[in-house]
């Protein structure tokens, strides 16, 4: 199986002594991939580690009076005890202060320099005395260093360049060529237009105003400047230039580099040119996955929002926090991490669905059969549908994994278990057990149940470490063989002797608001008053919530593809897609409330010629007489609905959040009717 070999990497981390969830993702992303590709027999190497070099460390130690390296050695195990709490797999953890690491960059450069892609001129630019600090034009603030403000000068540095010119024609050529190269595609199209099109410069490579840094061997005065040193990671992890390369010979070229999308740029642009350099292969492939915005957006309710991973780890437990942070958002799009989101998330997907599908299970089986299922079984009604649901789940989690589509893998896996859960409704097994005569049918029934939590237990694996054991054991299954990948190609492999074991709640239920109190105490940012008010906002916001899962849960199990489609991440929209949807300036004639629909207002309006019925859900905002004669921004093209009865014939646009809203209105009067674009 030598040729089944899967190298995979994160970025290298900078130290930071305030991690926060957001710091985890792109390393749970990795982990996950390769706790599958292991899974499917691939030897894999999963590399991840810290970049350590630069002046902004060299201020931080020299703020605390420690030296660099103290300060680093500090930070490095709190992060490599974070990824052991989250029990991420990393074969190797590579530090840019490593010797083999620091001696291969020099080797790196050396070759370079004597091959004459390196070579020596001068930097200009702005230079601020007091930081020591060299800013371009544009990073000036008024004029000043944006770090202290104060005045800078310009200066020349004498410093080495990359002639990362040079390769620009090869790297057009290899975006071009290459479509999977980066992905998502957006990524792609914003590096050929905004970087590579418009012409590429030359890279600053060396510093010579701090000594933090990996010295040039030829050069003493120059220290190697951030993208050499830190991009080399990926291949001096391997003893390239070594003597002992045999990683780098069997893993290297890279099949994956899961990055933030804001170093796209250096790993798609920079690094291939190194490469070329080099002479050595190119990955396959840049994943730049796009940020887990912490605060502000629609959904964050409170500023308090905790995002310190140790603590909620602890509070929900590990699996919980890596489901939430693969499912909630497509991997290439940006999502929003809140504590109402992720607890609504483990009371619905995982307490739910897939807790609530274990209990029961196994709690009929303990009830019904004392705990070990009969061999006389009568197939039924039902079976074939589960069956063939629960079989073509690997076959799709397969394909969304090899893509990294997380989000979609999981919600094939939750498909599965709706399936499940809703084989219990239709089966009735507690109806079949008031029945002597069908034990046969009841004994079948829980079969498949067991048979379906097995294939499902195993397709979590890549994403949850603790819960398959977990549900292993309350199913009674010892022999691991039987939950190896492959095995969930078969329907049947349950064991018939297995006895099952009752055991907790995998993911007890949370109360929300109780929860969100608490966590508002553990930020302390929060005031009682505001807490309370908070409350009972949660409580509306609850309801909302459970009367929309009620609807999504019925579009689950239609299977519906169109879900599938919705959520394929897109993060650009063209501009003709934009142009599909028809704006225009609206004139509110009338306005009314709706009878028994406090929201909704009525709304006439004029369009040109035209006059429209509008239903609007702004009455809590608006008085009616308020809004007479003023102007609007209607979408004219949206589908008529019907909303208490009364017809809708658009929407009208505005800004909200939980606690306000404003319509949008034109900057001028204008003629009623005018399109927007
Ligand atoms: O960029 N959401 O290191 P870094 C999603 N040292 N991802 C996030 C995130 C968030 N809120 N915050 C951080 C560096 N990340 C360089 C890399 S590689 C040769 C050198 C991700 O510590 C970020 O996008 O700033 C990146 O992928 C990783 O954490 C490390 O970021
Ligand atoms: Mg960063």
């Amino acid at each position: 199986m030598a040729d089944k070999k899967y190298y995979i990497t994160t970025p290298i981390y900078y130290p930071s002594d305030k991690l926060h969830i957001g710091h985890s993702y792109t390393t749970v992303a990795a982990d996950t991939m390769a706790r599958y590709k292991r899974l499917r027999g691939y030897d894999v190497m999963f590399l991840t580690g810290t970049d350590e070099h630069g002046l902004k460390i060299q201020r931080k130690a020299e703020e605390k009076g420690l030296t660099p390296k103290q300060y680093v050695d500090e930070i490095v195990a709190g992060i490599k005890e974070l990824w052991k709490l989250m029990k991420i797999t990393n074969d190797k953890f590579i530090r840019t202060t490593d010797k083999q690491h620091e001696e291969t960059v020099q080797k790196i450069f050396k070759k370079l320099y004597d091959q004459g892609d390196i070579y020596k001129s001068e930097y200009e630019g702005w230079y601020c005395t007091p930081c020591e600090s060299f800013w371009t034009k544009t990073q000036l603030v008024d004029g000043k260093c944006p770090d202290c403000g104060r005045e800078v000068e310009l200066t020349k540095e004498e410093s080495y360049f990359f002639r990362l010119s040079k390769y620009q024609d090869r790297l057009i050529k290899l975006l071009e060529e290459n479509p999977d190269f980066i992905q998502p595609a957006s990524r792609r199209n914003e590096m050929l237009n905004n970087f590579l099109r418009p012409g590429l410069e030359d890279l600053c490579v060396s510093r010579t105003t701090f000594n933090w840094g990996i010295p040039v061997t030829f050069d003493p005065g120059h220290v190697v400047y951030v993208w050499i040193d830190a991009l080399s990671n990926y291949i001096s992890a391997l003893g390239y230039m070594t003597d002992n390369d045999a990683d780098f010979k069997k893993f290297w070229p890279a099949d994956a580099h899961l990055v933030g999308k804001e170093i796209v740029r250096f790993h798609t642009i920079i690094w291939p040119a190194m490469l070329m350099a080099l002479g050595e292969p190119l990955p396959k492939q840049v994943y730049g996955h796009g940020w887990l915005l912490l605060e502000g957006g629609k959904m964050s309710k409170s500023k308090g929002n905790v995002v310190d991973p140790v603590v909620l780890v602890g509070k929900y437990g590990l699996d919980a926090i890596r489901y939430f942070l693969l499912r909630e958002v497509p991997f290439g799009s940006d999502g929003i991490f809140n504590n109402e989101a992720l607890i609504n998330r483990i009371n619905s997907d995982l307490a739910n669905d897939l807790g609530n599908l274990v209990s029961r299970t196994v709690a009929m089986i303990d009830r019904y059969f004392d705990g070990t299922i009969p061999s006389f079984r009568e197939p039924g009604v039902f079976d074939e549908d589960l069956i063939n649901v629960v079989m073509k789940t690997p076959v799709e989690v397969e394909r969304l994994m090899d893509e990294l589509q997380f989000n979609l893998a999981l919600s094939e896996i939750w498909k599965a278990i709706s399936r499940t859960n809703k084989y219990i409704d239709e089966t009735q097994p507690w109806v079949l057990s008031k029945d002597e005569s069908k034990k046969g049918r009841l004994a079948q029934v829980l079969y498949n149940l067991a048979e379906s939590i097995r294939i499902i237990s195993v397709l979590i694996q890549p994403f949850m470490p603790e819960t398959p054991e977990k549900i292993w054991e309350q199913l009674g299954i010892n022999d691991k063989k039987l939950v190896e990948w492959d095995t969930v190609k078969t329907w049947g492999k349950f064991p018939e002797s297995a006895k099952v074991n009752k055991g907790p709640a995998l993911f007890p239920r949370i109360d929300l608001d109780k929860e969100l109190d608490e966590l508002g105490k553990i930020i302390g940012q929060r005031s009682n008053g505001q807490a309370a008010a908070e409350k009972k906002e949660a409580e509306v916001k609850t309801e909302e919530k459970e009367e929309k899962q009620a609807g999504m849960e019925k579009e689950t199990l239609k299977e519906n593809k169109e879900e599938v489609k919705e959520e394929k991440q897109e993060d650009y929209i063209t501009i003709d897609e934009f142009a599909k949807i028809d704006l225009r300036v609206a004139k509110v004639l009338e306005a009314e409330k709706i009878e028994g629909a406090d929201k909704l207002l009525k709304l006439k309006l004029e369009l040109g010629d035209e006059v429209r019925q509008v239903v609007s859900g702004i009455a809590k905002y608006y008085k009616p007489e308020e809004l007479v004669n003023k102007y609007v921004i209607l979408v004219a093209n949206l589908k008529p609905v019907k909303l208490r009865g009364v017809e809708s014939q658009g929407m009208i646009l505005a800004a909200s959040t939980n606690k306000e809203l404003v319509l949008v209105t034109v900057e001028k009067v204008i003629k009623s009717g005018t399109k927007i674009s």
